[in-house]
């Protein structure tokens, strides 16, 4: 079985799990010729068992999104295969919890390494196959992170806030040469980036960080908020494919009401209300 030969190719980053999979699952179904990349296929099993169940194939690629020689590696086996890539959609990312103080300058350059620049090593590599092509679109999960910042996570705040600049600046360069480049800002999905995959702050768990209380606090907070949270993450892969469809998709996405409200309450309130909202929700219940 094959996909048309006429139908677009998605190159997609962290595949393995989360959104990546869902995502290249959903549109591996639909009759894209999807590339499914992940940092070790050897975690491929999650999503060949959602692909075999939902029907259509997908291929899955190698690719370290930190490392400059593997996403070669990866463009190269999709330039040689297709000769071409529609649609890159950047997702792979981790969050790190925890307070500046709490965390090491490694700790927030590697932040960095994968969400932001992991993310300019791919453009880099894919734009070119855009361009003389004058088409294409470049889809980047960003977060209601990257417009509405919280205690605990300056890191994951500051890498995709930095994405979403990155992302508006792209775009009017791009612009000229056919390909869109748009955002997605999703809110809080149940998935292993608050599980297996949530990274903390070395100093995060010491008693004798300043912090150490109110990290506890907010661990338990977060932990519960996810735990309650029922949104389904194939609403990720939903909208990924409907701006995939669009002619004139916008450029700001968030495929949550959750999100939504965030990024309107945002916009309206004056900060000094908005901010002590926030840090109401958050430290609410916290004893001193
Ligand atoms: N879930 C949410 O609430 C939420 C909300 C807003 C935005 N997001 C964003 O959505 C994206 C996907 O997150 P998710 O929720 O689906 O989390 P997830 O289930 O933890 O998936 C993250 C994916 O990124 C991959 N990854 C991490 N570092 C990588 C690297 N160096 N190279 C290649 N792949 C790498 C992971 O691969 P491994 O399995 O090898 O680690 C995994 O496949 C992230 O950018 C995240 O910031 C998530």
């Amino acid at each position: 079985m094959s996909q048309p030969s006429n139908s677009p190719v998605v190159f997609i980053t962290g595949c393995s799990s989360g959104f990546g999979l869902l995502t290249a699952a959903r549109l591996a179904s639909r009759g894209y010729r999807v590339v499914a990349t992940m940092r070790d296929t050897r975690k491929q099993g999650s999503l060949t068992s959602e692909i075999n169940r939902r029907g259509g194939i997908a291929d899955i690629v190698p690719m370290d999104v930190t490392d400059k020689a593997s996403v070669t590696r990866a463009v190269d086996h999709v330039n040689g295969r297709y000769g071409y890539i529609d649609v890159l959609v950047n997702n792979a990312g981790y969050g790190i919890g925890g307070f500046f103080e709490d965390l090491t300058d490694e700790e927030i350059r590697a932040q960095f390494e994968v969400n932001f620049f992991g993310v300019q090593n791919v453009t880099r590599a894919v734009i070119p196959l855009m361009r003389q092509r004058r088409r294409g679109k470049i889809i980047n999960i960003s977060s209601v992170a990257g417009f509405s910042a919280s205690p605990a996570f300056s890191a994951y705040n500051a890498s995709k806030w930095a994405l979403e600049a990155f992302s508006e600046s792209l775009r009017y360069e791009l612009k000229f040469f056919g390909i869109d480049v748009l955002l997605v800002e999703p809110g809080t999905y149940k998935t292993r980036i608050f599980y297996e995959n949530a990274r903390y702050a070395r100093y995060f768990d010491h008693p004798n960080s300043p912090y150490y209380a109110i990290s506890r606090h907010l661990k338990k907070k977060v932990a519960a908020y996810v735990e309650d949270c029922h949104k389904d993450p194939e609403e990720i892969g939903i909208i990924v494919e409907k701006l995939i469809r669009a002619k004139n998709p916008p450029f700001r996405n968030i495929p949550d009401v959750e999100g939504q409200i965030l990024y309107w309450l945002r916009r309206a309130l004056p900060f000094r209300v908005y901010s002590a909202m926030i840090r109401a929700f958050f430290l609410k219940g916290l004893k001193t």
